[in-house]
């Protein structure tokens, strides 16, 4: 449990506030997390404060709004974040590979400055895992934190499941239904290069749901004969078409993961491009008309699934629980359905990857399903 005597500076009579801020890249759900937080505080008489594009609305010039309980239910299901987010500036902490940067201690004291000034209990901060790095360095700094998981790769190793990840992967498999008839159609290979950074999470449950013929991971490095010998197999049965899903981290046995531009100072390397350098192979050896789709940033845009929706309503509601209940430097978690806590240091860092051997790769190669090992 964390308490602190500075925290909050209080002035009687004043209510009790919170903190919320959103970062990293957006994706379904943040305001239906900020929609959650903002209900549950005000059913306790808490006021709730939205910091403006992620962290650095806590730095000079401090950028918040006051979030109002009535404007809350039409965020229900509206996609991005109303308070805006961002994954690069003073606070920039990813590097990639689940390694974070240290923040100087210079902002990290400017920001707590801030926080103690506006009087704040706490701050919700929710984001993937750069985000809850910067989360626990401010912990660390004696900010009392609480953490919310969020990304579309669903690659934290600390919850069953981010959110985001469902709505990502409702939004690959609708691709791959729309994919399917035009390829059957003109007798194609169709390339869908799905996100996912270094896991192949959306990439597998979109390729199953959407009754992928080969999908390739970045933990399951591929070779071309293997995929062309899966097209050729469908070929001989008459199928004429076949649908490759491939995720951005995807790589060739022995190479390197494809880029999309130089790295930028601070920042992780931007994945993609794979699906273009794949589709571009395959024509070659197999003569067959291939196309390429890149999904993008559509997997990270409009309303999150249902699924979702109770997902950021079960998190939001436990954020403010654990705020109520004083138990900092911790982050909301699904486990066994449940939503539960777990140390934030748990949570950053460690990034979870589908398992080559696990249930859904299984499930998958039991259908016939190449990965191209
Ligand atoms: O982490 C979420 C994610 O969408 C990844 O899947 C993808 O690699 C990356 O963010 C894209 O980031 P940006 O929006 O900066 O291009």
């Amino acid at each position: 449990m964390w308490t602190c005597g500075c925290f909050p500076a209080r002035l009687a009579g004043m209510r009790e506030r919170i903190g919320i801020l959103t970062g990293g890249g957006d994706c379904p759900g943040l305001n239906t997390v900020i929609r959650a937080v903002v209900k549950s505080a005000t059913k306790r008489g808490w006021d709730t404060l939205g910091f403006l594009d992620g962290y650095e609305g806590l730095l000079e010039p401090v950028r918040y709004r006051q979030l109002d309980y009535k404007e809350m239910d039409a965020l229900l299901f509206v996609g991005g974040t109303i308070l805006g987010t961002s994954n690069k500036g003073r606070f920039a902490a990813k590097t990639g590979h689940g390694e974070a940067n240290r923040i100087s201690t210079e902002v990290l004291t400017a920001a707590k400055a801030n926080i103690q000034k506006l009087a704040l209990r706490a701050l919700v901060c929710v984001g993937g895992d750069g985000s809850l790095s910067i989360a626990q360095q401010l912990f660390e700094h004696g900010v009392p934190v609480i953490g919310v998981p969020k990304t579309i790769d669903n690659d934290l190793e600390a919850t069953e499941t981010t959110f985001g990840f469902d709505s990502a992967v409702a939004c690959a498999t609708d691709a791959l239904d729309r994919l399917r008839t035009t390829a059957q159609s003109h007798d194609r290979v169709m390339v869908l290069e799905v996100m996912g950074r270094y896991a192949g999470w959306i990439a597998v449950h979109a390729g199953v749901s959407g009754g992928g013929d080969v999908i390739l991971i970045p933990e399951i490095p591929f070779c071309y004969e293997a995929v062309c010998a899966k097209i050729a197999e469908r070929e001989n049965e008459g199928k004429h078409f076949t649908l490759i899903v491939a995720a951005e981290g995807a790589r060739e046995k022995g190479k390197d993961y494809v880029t999309a531009g130089s790295a930028e100072k601070n920042r992780e390397a931007r994945l993609g491009g794979v699906g273009g350098v794949i589709a571009a192979e395959i024509q070659k050896r197999t003569r067959k008309e291939t196309r390429v789709c890149v999904l993008g940033h559509l997997q990270r845009g409009g309303a999150p699934t249902s699924f979702d929706r109770l997902l950021c309503t079960r998190f939001g509601a436990k954020a403010v629980q654990l705020i109520d209940e004083k138990r900092y430097g911790q982050m909301v978690a699904l486990k066994a359905g449940e939503t539960v806590s777990v140390k934030l240091t748990e949570a950053v860092g460690h990034l979870r990857n589908v398992p080559a051997d696990g249930d859904i790769v299984g499930t998958a190669k039991a259908l016939g399903i190449s990965f191209g090992d």
